[in-house]
C-alpha cells in the first residue's frame, strides 16, 4: 500500500454546495491557482452538468492548471458524464468523478430505483467515463449508510469496469470514527479487486467528526485519498477541513506514517483568500487557520513558549503561512512576556525597579482593557497611562 496521502481538494464543488458560498467564475479560477500553489493533487472544480456557468468554470480551471489532476462530478448517467469529458477536455491531467447513492433509503425514495438499476447504472456510467479518461472515480453516495453486501458487489462492479478511485462517501456526516474506518477496511478485504483502486474518504462534518472520520478512514481503513475543503467549506455543516486533517497526518507522521505533499506554508493565503471571496469568517479558535490557533495569553504559556516553543506549540505558525506566532498582552500575562514585548520595542528601562514599576501599571491597565497593544506599552513607560 502506498505511503503516500492523496489530497483531493473539492473546494470549489462541494465547498460551494454551502449555503451563501457561490463564487464567480473568476473568483472559482484565482482558487484554482491558489490551490494549485498549494499544492494539493486533485482539484474538484465543479460539476460541469449542472449549469453553463459551472461547465466554463471547470473548462476554465482544467486549461488554466498545470501541475494538479482537474476533476469534474457527474452523475451516473451519460450527459452528466459527457459534459465532464468535454469540460475537461485539454486538461494536462484530468478525472471524471462519477456518483450515485447506495443506501436503500436513498435507492428507494430519492431515486426511486431497485438496487439491481442502481448496481447496472453504477457499472455503466464508469464503462461510458472510460472513453474521455483512465481516471475515474466512483463515489457511492450515502455510502456510510449502504448495506454492505450490495455495496461489495457494486464497488466490485466498478472497478472491474476501470473505477481507478473508490470513495466511501459519509454524505450526511453519520459515521463515527472507529466503525468507518473499519467500515472501509472490511470493503478492502471483502473485495476481491480492491487493490485495483485507490480509497478514498468523503466525509461531511453534520456531527463534528469529519476530520476524525477522514483520519480513522485513513488509519483503520487504509485509505490513501482524503477529500477537503478550504476552511471546512461545504455542504450543511460542512466538509471535512483540508488544513486540519493534512496538519494532523504532517504532524502525526509518528501515528499515520504518510507523506502528504501539500505546501503548508500556503495554507494561509488559502484560507484568508476562500473566507474573502465567499465572505465566511473563520472562527477566532479554528485550528490551524483561526485568528487564535497560535496566540498565547496565559502567563504561565507565554513564559513556556519564550522559553521553548515546543512546550505549548506543536506546530509552527509560520509553517501554516502565518507570519509568527502571536503573545497576546493581557490580564493573564506574566513578567516574563511583558519583558520581552519591552525588548521588542526597542525600549530599554534604566533598572529592575522601573521594570516593575511599569509592569505594575501594565497590570492595572490589563484589568480594564482585554487586550494591551503596543501603543498601550508605549504610553505606559512614558508614564501616560493612557488607553490607546
Ligand atoms: O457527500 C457526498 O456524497 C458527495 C458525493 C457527490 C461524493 O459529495
Ligand atoms: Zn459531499
Amino acid at each position: 500500500m502506498s505511503d503516500k496521502l492523496i489530497v483531493f481538494d473539492t473546494t470549489l464543488r462541494d465547498g460551494e454546495q454551502s449555503p451563501g458560498a457561490s463564487m464567480t467564475h473568476e473568483e472559482k479560477v484565482r482558487i484554482a491557482k491558489q490551490l494549485e500553489k498549494l499544492r494539493v493533487d486533485i482539484i474538484e472544480a465543479g460539476f460541469a452538468a449542472a449549469s453553463n456557468g459551472d461547465f466554463d468554470s471547470v473548462r476554465a480551471i482544467a486549461l488554466a492548471i498545470k501541475d494538479a489532476t482537474v476533476c469534474s462530478l457527474a452523475r451516473a448517467n451519460d450527459r452528466d458524464i459527457a459534459r465532464a469529458g468535454e469540460a475537461l477536455r485539454g486538461a494536462n491531467s484530468a478525472r471524471i468523478h462519477t456518483f450515485i447513492a447506495t443506501s436503500a433509503l436513498h435507492m428507494e425514495k430519492k431515486l426511486r430505483m431497485t438496487p439491481d438499476q442502481v448496481f447496472e447504472q453504477a457499472r455503466l456510467a464508469v464503462r461510458f467515463a472510460r472513453q474521455y479518461t483512465d481516471n475515474i472515480e466512483f463515489s457511492p453516495e450515502d455510502g456510510s449508510r449502504s448495506d454492505p453486501d450490495f455495496l461489495c458487489r457494486v464497488l466490485e462492479a466498478v472497478i472491474a469496469e476501470g473505477a481507478t478511485t473508490i470513495n466511501v462517501a459519509d454524505t450526511v456526516g453519520y459515521a463515527v470514527p472507529e466503525q468507518y474506518g473499519e467500515f472501509i477496511r472490511m470493503l478492502r478485504e471483502r473485495i476481491p479487486n480492491s487493490d485495483k483502486a485507490v480509497w478514498s474518504v468523503h466525509c461531511h462534518d453534520d456531527l463534528g467528526l469529519a476530520v476524525a472520520n477522514s483520519l480513522a478512514g485513513i488509519k483503520i481503513g487504509g485509505a490513501r485519498q482524503v477529500e477537503c475543503t478550504i476552511n471546512a467549506l461545504g455542504e450543511r455543516a460542512g466538509n471535512c477541513s483540508l488544513e486540519e486533517v493534512v496538519m494532523a497526518v504532517k504532524t502525526r507522521k509518528d501515528y499515520f506514517g504518510l507523506d502528504v505533499g501539500i505546501e503548508t506554508t500556503q495554507i494561509m493565503p488559502a484560507s484568508r483568500l476562500v473566507s474573502g471571496i465567499t465572505g465566511f469568517v473563520v472562527q477566532p479558535n479554528k485550528a490551524i487557520v483561526g485568528a487564535n490557533a497560535f496566540a498565547h495569553a496565559s502567563g504561565i504559556h507565554q513564559d513556556g513558549v519564550l522559553k521553548a516553543r515546543q512546550t505549548y506549540e506543536i506546530m509552527r505558525a509560520e509553517d501554516v503561512g502565518w507570519a509568527a506566532n502571536k503573545i497576546v498582552l493581557g490580564k493573564l500575562s506574566g513578567r516574563n512576556a511583558f519583558k520581552q514585548r519591552l525588548l521588542e520595542l526597542g525600549i530599554e528601562l534604566d533598572s529592575e525597579q522601573a521594570v516593575n514599576e511599569a509592569f505594575t501599571r501594565f497590570k492595572d491597565l490589563a484589568d480594564r482593557k482585554s487586550e494591551i497593544f503596543d501603543e498601550d506599552i508605549h504610553a505606559l513607560v512614558s508614564g501616560e497611562q493612557g488607553e490607546a
